[in-house]
């Protein structure tokens, strides 16, 4: 299995929340334990572990990607247990997968203007579990949301920790949000620095609002959120399914920017399931904004390239 860490640099590219990057693979001859590094993980903005558990399956699905398309034959045991989702292990033939090393490179998040339009119906309907909705029909969750988790210190501080909004942080070239990834200018990334580095003091005074209002436009425009219902007992499956479906819509020229923030704030996960006519809002797994986006957006940092 030790064939696998010249790959890393691929598996590495799988999507995870705030681009922690929380997987570990620990290697034996025989096999590679897929792992998580619990530093690595969000305890008070993901307490439950959900975006945890989905970015584990995404890397786990990058890996058998990128394994395959290397020729090599390698499949992935489930055997949860401390601080680990389970096991890589020669298989007898490559996974069988229509996705390739380079549509994994070529996928990322894109938190930019998108053009307006939807996606074709039969597009929808070939992403199991994904249900759509009209961007502008969910503009009144994310406000309120957005209102919510900036409010919360607790929650600030963690997505703080992971920001990196100059290029002189020490991180900049290795994970977390950086000012390039979240689209924001120069005028814009120094604006959110000062303020958040006030926080505190601000807190007070409306800064929540301001922050959750610098987000209001954001739906304001004809498109298409796609929210991915399931199992909750089955997120690591979940996480897989939701990597293919971003590596199918990115092959079709979409992109995607999620919007995590309305399934973390319980009152606006509630209304969203009853929008959807979804009887258990924990079964929502994941939202995000989907469509062509008007410029491309720069790869994001990773800690093996
Ligand atoms: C489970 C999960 C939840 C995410 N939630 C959010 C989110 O709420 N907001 C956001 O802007 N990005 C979110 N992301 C996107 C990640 O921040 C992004 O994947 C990461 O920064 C790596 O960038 P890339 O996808 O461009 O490679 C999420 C990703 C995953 C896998």
């Amino acid at each position: 299995m030790k064939e696998l860490r010249a790959l890393e640099p691929d598996f590495w590219r799988a999507p995870s929340a705030h681009n922690t990057q929380p997987w570990t693979l620990t290697y034996t001859d025989a096999e590679a334990e897929v792992g998580w590094d619990p530093s690595r993980a969000l305890p008070v903005s993901d307490p439950t572990g959900r975006d945890l558990r989905l970015g584990m399956g995404a890397f786990v699905e990058c890996c058998l990607i990128v394994c395959a398309d290397a020729g090599l034959p390698v499949a992935f045991r489930p055997d949860p247990g401390p601080l680990r989702v389970g096991f890589l292990h020669a298989g007898s033939t490559p996974y069988r997968t229509p996705f390739t090393t380079a549509d994994v490179r070529a996928r990322g998040a894109n938190r930019g203007e998108y053009h307006p339009g939807h996606l074709p119906e039969e597009v929808v309907a070939g992403l199991t579990g994904m249900r759509r909705l009209a961007c502008r029909d969910l503009a009144d969750l994310l406000h309120a949301a957005d209102l919510r988790q900036f409010g919360d210190r607790e929650v600030t501080r963690e997505l703080r920790s992971w920001l990196r909004l100059t290029r002189r942080h020490r991180r900049y070239l290795l994970d977390g949000l950086s000012d390039r990834a979240l689209a924001l200018d120069r005028a814009k990334a120094l604006a959110l620095r000062a303020s958040l580095a006030l926080y505190p003091a601000l807190r007070r005074l409306g800064l929540p609002r301001v922050l959750a209002g610098a987000s209001r436009a954001l739906l304001d425009y004809d498109g298409d959120v796609l929210v991915l219902v399931g199992a909750q007992e089955e997120e690591l499956e979940a996480g897989r399914l939701l990597m293919r479906h971003w590596l199918t819509l990115s092959g079709l020229g979409y992109t995607t920017h999620p919007l995590s923030q309305i399934i973390d704030c319980e009152p606006t996960r509630a209304a969203l399931a009853e929008r959807l006519g979804v009887a258990d809002p924990r079964t929502l797994l994941h939202v995000a904004r989907v469509g062509r986006p008007i410029t491309p957006a720069p790869a994001s940092a990773r800690l093996r390239t």
